[in-house]
Formats: structure tokens, C-alpha cells, sequence
């Protein structure tokens, strides 16, 4: 891309834009803000915040054209085999069209029975044991949705394998009323597998091993597996090998959402992602939301050089946003090779982090506005909340927008040098209505059709993630000197990994406390 006359044109406009700042931006156009605003499916983004012209904005689509991405997202809405390193579509957006495919509506069909049985006053709690793409995505809309939640069934998440959070989840809970959901695409994922084998004793010590069979659930592409690990095949759930860990909210990964909020609004969060779709398919690049924020970022990270993003939700509800987003977003474009094989030449995915607003601004904001790195900014809020302390929701607000202002236009002025702001830092705003399933589900996609428009820009996979597997194997071989110190090693150690391997065997407690 970095060779194409397009890319060249903006890298020149960016140069034309380096020393023009936010406030002379404003100040020569006083209808910058609407001018800068799209909105679709009931969102509102106001990207007047970024170091950014109209010029701009055309220049991206070209580039956009230039990348091909319209007939790429075609390809990705109409299940081509866009994941080309592992030959296979990502065709997540098929799980919530309202004309799945058969299979998908078959599997739909016995998962909203499932969820309303579990509904039915037998469990009393329900626990989703997952990792990645198995726990993130459910967990956060669980979170985010708690407002549509019923109170009957305590819905949590087990993912880590620290033996601390298998307490801290299960503390409280009956075994004797508690069902557990094996969520694993693979169903080889050691967390998941400890963990699960762990549930298991938990609850066969309270009911014996008969009746544990029954306190299990799974979801997976590899039902056999499922099946061998001793869970009933009426209690299995398929999702496809098409559809991606960090793409799989809208998939039976999202049974222990469906049972916390309930069939009908998982329903509407699946509405809300089909709109997004559907709007990712048709809108001119100017008006489609996910390709404009994902153009801006590769704006921001590639002609300015930030190689950060900060997600700032301005709703408690969302504290779990940017912890699914950076799954979403930095496995997908975590990449040093194009989808062909060759080495990138441009910067790829940033580092996304974040956290829900006001905390961060006691915390962490006083980087975003004097630190001497630019972090671009997305701040998400809502118009009405999902509860009653109206004074709350407005000074919530009132913050939101005052820090994007803050960032946009500083204090340059200030005669002391500590207290002296230089704003010119980049934000966008995103405005929903209420944050409901439908307005979660739209979220979800466009977040996600962002990730997808920036990997088409780059040439990148944004589907496969080989980048994690080193780790695991190596994490395994020591694993295996842990259980017998006496069998040598599968690959050679180097010396600062022997020593502390060495440390922690002379040095480990298993005693429990
Ligand atoms: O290790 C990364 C990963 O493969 C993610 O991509 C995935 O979401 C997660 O592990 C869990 O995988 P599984 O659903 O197969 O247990």
C-alpha cells in the first residue's frame, strides 16, 4: 500500500497538516462539528475531533477504493474464504442475519430452548468456562447488559487458570445448583480443560459423579471431544470452524448471555449487528461508520505515527469494553505479514487499551493530556441510561464531552508550564440512545468491521492468530518439567529460563490455604 499513489497523496497532505492545530480547524469552519458527524442505525460518530479536513476524509476513501475493501467486505458478508491462511470464510455475520443458514438456525433453535429450560428456576447460578474469544465477548455483554439481566440466575466467567479465580468465581455459589457452560471452540484449550476438570470435582463432591454429568454444557466445533470429556450430547452446542473465537459473541458462545438477558434480547442484539451489517455492506465510505473509524485509525497510526488507541467508555455498564476490544482488535491486527506471506511495510494494529470514564480521568487521563505521546481517543456514552439517578447520568456526560473538548483545544495559554495544556489531540465521539441489546449489537459490528477495514488497508489476515501457539507450546514442555523434574526438557533452555524454572521448583508451595 505504502507504494501507491494514494498512500503517497496522504502522506503529503499529512505533511500540509503539521502544524495546523484543532483550534484554527474549528475556528475556520464553524460547522465542523455536523460536517464531521455521521450517524447511522441510531449511533452517532463525531470524528470532528481528529487532525483531520475534508480533504482528508476523500483522500481515505480513495485509499480505501485503492485497497478494494468494497469487494472485500462482499467476500466477508458473503462467506468467501476471506481467513486465506487457513482456507476457510469468517462468517460471522451469517450467525445473525434473520435468514441463517439451515445448520445455524437448527443449532439457534436448541440453544434458545436450552436457555429458557435453564431459565427455569433449576440453577441457580450459571458459570461460562472459557478464555479469549469463549469468555470475552460473553462476559463483557453480560456486564454491559445487567440492566436486562434476571435476577433468578447469577450468570459468571471462569477463564483464567490461576486456581485463585476459580475461588474467587465459584465462592458462594451451591454446586448442588449450579450449571457450568465448557465454552471452547477447540476444545483443547488447557485453561479451559483445568478449569472445567476442576468444576467437576467441585461439583461431584457435593452430588456425586453421576448427577455432575448434569451440572455441564458445552459449546464447541468439536463435539466428539465434548462428548469424550463426559458431557451429554443433548447438552452440546456447535458453533462452526468459520467462525472466530473473537467473532463468536452472536454464536451458541453466547448461551450464558442468551441466559442471563434472555432469548428475545439476544434476539435484538443480533438484530443490531445484522443493521451494522448491513450498513457496512451498502453506506458510501463518508457515511459508513466502521469504515470511517477504522480509515481514521489507520490515519492516526500510520500518517501521524500514534501507535496507541484508548477506548473510554463513559458507561460503568461497558467497564469490559476495551478489555473484548483489544482481543478483537490486537489478535486480529497483531501482524508483521501480509495475508500473501511478505513482511509489512507500514505500521499495523496499535495497542488498544482503555477504561470506563470518569475513573480513568483520577487515573490515567493526565497522560491523555500532557504526556508526551498523542493517544487518539474513542468515547463512547449513551443519552438515557438504564437507570433512575438522572443527576448522575448528566454529570457523567457533562465529562465525556468536556474531556474530548479538553483534548481538542487545551489551555495553550497558561503562563505556567505545568498547568498549560497544548490540546491538538484527537478524539472521536460515539453517541447511542440507550445501551440495549440492539445498540450493543451494533457496537459489537462496528467495532469489528473497523478491525476489518484496517486489515484490508494493510493486507493483512485480520482472521488467523499463529502468534499465540510459541507461547503455548513452551508453556506445556514446562509444564511437563513441573510435573517430573526428572524428564529433560523437549527444547533446549536458555539460562535466565533455567534458573528461574530452577528457583520455582526449590521454592513452590502447593499447600492450600
Ligand atoms: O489462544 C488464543 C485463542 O485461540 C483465541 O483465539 C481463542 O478465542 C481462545 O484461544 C480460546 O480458544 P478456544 O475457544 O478454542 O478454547
Amino acid at each position: 500500500m505504502h507504494d501507491t499513489g494514494e498512500w503517497r497523496a496522504l502522506a503529503d497532505h499529512r505533511q500540509s497538516l503539521a502544524t495546523v492545530h484543532l483550534g484554527d480547524l474549528f475556528g475556520g469552519d464553524p460547522e465542523r462539528g455536523p460536517r464531521f458527524t455521521a450517524a447511522a442505525e441510531g449511533l452517532v460518530v463525531d470524528y470532528s475531533k481528529n487532525r483531520l479536513t475534508t480533504e482528508t476524509v476523500a483522500m481515505l476513501g480513495a485509499l480505501a477504493d485503492r485497497a478494494g475493501l468494497r469487494r472485500h467486505i462482499h467476500a466477508l458478508l458473503n462467506g468467501e474464504p476471506v481467513n486465506t491462511t487457513e482456507q476457510r470464510p469468517a462468517w460471522h455475520t451469517a450467525l445473525r442475519r434473520p435468514d441463517p443458514p439451515p445448520e445455524v438456525a437448527q443449532e439457534r433453535e436448541r440453544l434458545t430452548a436450552y436457555a429458557r429450560q435453564a431459565r427455569d428456576g433449576r440453577w441457580r447460578a450459571v458459570v461460562n468456562i472459557g478464555i479469549g474469544g469463549s469468555d470475552l465477548g460473553p462476559a463483557m455483554a453480560t456486564a454491559a447488559l445487567g440492566a436486562y439481566a434476571t435476577d433468578d440466575v447469577d450468570v459468571r466467567f471462569l477463564s483464567n487458570v490461576d486456581g485463585a479465580h476459580f475461588r474467587a468465581v465459584t465462592r458462594g455459589l451451591d454446586p448442588a445448583a449450579t450449571l457450568f457452560v465448557v465454552s471452547s471452540k477447540t476444545f483443547s484449550t488447557i485453561e479451559t480443560l483445568t478449569n472445567a476438570r476442576t468444576a467437576r470435582a467441585w461439583v461431584a463432591e457435593a452430588v456425586g459423579p453421576k448427577t455432575a454429568r448434569a451440572h455441564f454444557a458445552a459449546v464447541t466445533a468439536d463435539p466428539e471431544r465434548a462428548r469424550e470429556w463426559g458431557i451429554d450430547p443433548e447438552s452440546v452446542f456447535r458453533l462452526w470452524d468459520w467462525v472466530g473465537g473473537r467473532y463468536s459473541l452472536a454464536s451458541a458462545v453466547g448461551l450464558s448471555l442468551m441466559i442471563s438477558i434472555g432469548p428475545d434480547a439476544f434476539t435484538e442484539l443480533l438484530a443490531g449487528m445484522h443493521a451494522m451489517d448491513e450498513h457496512f455492506r451498502s453506506a458510501p465510505w463518508a457515511e459508513n461508520l466502521p469504515a470511517l473509524l477504522g480509515l481514521i485509525g489507520v490515519w492516526n497510526r500510520n500518517f501521524w505515527g500514534w501507535p496507541t488507541h484508548a477506548v473510554l467508555p463513559y458507561a460503568q455498564e461497558l467497564a469490559l469494553f476495551p478489555a473484548y476490544l483489544q482481543q478483537l482488535d490486537m489478535e486480529s491486527n497483531g501482524k508483521s505479514v501480509r495475508a500473501d506471506g511478505t513482511p509489512v511495510t507500514t505500521a499495523t494494529g496499535p495497542v488498544v487499551w482503555g477504561g470506563p470514564g470518569t475513573n480513568g480521568q483520577h487515573a490515567f487521563h493526565q497522560l491523555l493530556h500532557q504526556g508526551a505521546d498523542v493517544v487518539p481517543v474513542d468515547f463512547i456514552g449513551f443519552c438515557r441510561p438504564n437507570h433512575a439517578y438522572a443527576e448522575h447520568h448528566d454529570l457523567l456526560m457533562a465529562n465525556l464531552l468536556a474531556q474530548a473538548e479538553a483534548l481538542a483545544f487545551g489551555a495553550p495559554d497558561a503562563d505556567n508550564p505545568h498547568r498549560r495544556f497544548t490540546g491538538n489531540r484527537p478524539s472521536t465521539v460515539i453517541l447511542g440512545d440507550r445501551l440495549a441489546p440492539r445498540t450493543l449489537g451494533q457496537l459489537v459490528a462496528l467495532y469489528e468491521h473497523k478491525v476489518f477495514t484496517q486489515a484490508t488497508v494493510w493486507g493483512i489476515n485480520p482472521f488467523d492468530q499463529w502468534g499465540v501457539e510459541l507461547g503455548k507450546s513452551l508453556a506445556a514442555d514446562i509444564a511437563g518439567e513441573f510435573a517430573d523434574p526428572a524428564v529433560p526438557p523437549g527444547t533446549r533452555r536458555d539460562s535466565s529460563t533455567r534458573s528461574l524454572i530452577d528457583h520455582y521448583l526449590a521454592h513452590r508451595d502447593h499447600v492450600a490455604r
